[in-house]
């Protein structure tokens, strides 16, 4: 057995091969982000392990993987693991920590009942501004304890582009709650590139109305939509540290698929 550097286009590592034939793998492509700085980022699909083979060697090949990303400062790794199986555990060991979570769920058959003290519809071009309203709910919760994403709290004008885009593409659907006309909270669903399934990249409601059946209210009306728009099942994730979303996703039958482990090695001095 021999461990060897690879390179897969912009992607480089290490594989693990008995007899020339790959028995292990794991490749990631290097980045700069701001709340993540310097970093390597190896997908789900970036590595491997043959069938029969201990999750140990995993572990020598991210060791060999890692040599040079260290050496040349990129310090912070991300790796995506099946939430299955004994990758999460052997990662953890190797300091990783567990950053993101993915989850799944099925699309909601039963029509959802009438919303109690508000009222839910969807939103167009015209509803900009009573999305802005409630649209930093994510990253003003985020910005705070435990998350602390490091990331300034998104302003207005920031996300008014991507929010007119979104409420112009027909494939999304975003769900507005409001009350006297005053917006509460959101949902926003669009097809991911899986048939059968919808991506759901952000809820909130406003903090000052949270506890109060808002939230599932409009993930129960958007998992309703998406059974009518013919979609099978929801794919959505959350910030392992955001404990509003942690509890809020698994009560809502969302069943963790993978998560993004992260480690942040100390630079050598
Ligand atoms: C996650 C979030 C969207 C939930 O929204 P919410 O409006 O507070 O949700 P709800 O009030 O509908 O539900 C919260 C809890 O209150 C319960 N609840 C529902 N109706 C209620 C009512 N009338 N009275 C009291 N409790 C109620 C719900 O059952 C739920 O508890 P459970 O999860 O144990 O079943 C909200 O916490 C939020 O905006 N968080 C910050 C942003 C964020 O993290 N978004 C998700 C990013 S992935």
């Amino acid at each position: 057995m021999e461990i060897v550097a690879l390179t897969e286009g912009e992607k480089t590592g290490a594989e693990a091969r008995h007899d020339g034939a790959r028995i292990a793998h794991l490749v990631g492509v290097r980045g700069e982000a701001p709340s993540r700085g310097r970093h390597v980022w190896v997908g789900l699909d970036d590595h491997s392990l043959a069938p029969g083979e201990s999750p140990e060697l995993l572990a020598d090949v991210y060791a060999a993987a890692g040599t040079p990303w260290v050496e040349s400062g990129y310090v912070t790794h991300i790796v995506v693991v099946p939430a299955e199986g004994p990758l999460p555990a052997r990662f953890f060991a190797l300091g990783f920590g567990r950053e993101q979570v993915h989850a799944r769920a099925p699309v909601r058959p039963e029509a959802p009942g009438d919303p109690d003290g508000f009222e839910i519809h969807q939103a167009g071009p015209a509803d900009i501004e009573r999305v802005l309203d409630v649209a930093d709910t994510i990253s003003s919760h985020q910005a705070g304890a435990p998350v602390w994403a490091g990331l300034p709290v998104s302003q207005r004008e920031e996300l008014r582009e991507g929010w007119e885009e979104l409420l112009a593409d027909e494939s999304t659907v975003v769900l507005l709650a409001e009350r006297g006309g005053e917006s509460l909270g959101y949902v926003a669903t669009y097809p991911a590139d899986e048939p059968g399934l919808v991506h759901l990249p952000v809820a909130g409601t406003r903090a000052d109305a949270r506890g109060l059946g808002i939230g599932v209210g409009l993930v129960e009306h958007a998992l309703h939509r998406a059974h009518r728009d013919g979609f099978r099942t929801v794919e959505l994730d959350w910030r392992s540290t955001n404990l509003l979303a942690s509890r809020f996703w698994p009560r809502r039958g969302f069943v963790v698929t993978h998560l993004r482990l992260r480690r942040d090695v100390q630079p050598p001095a």
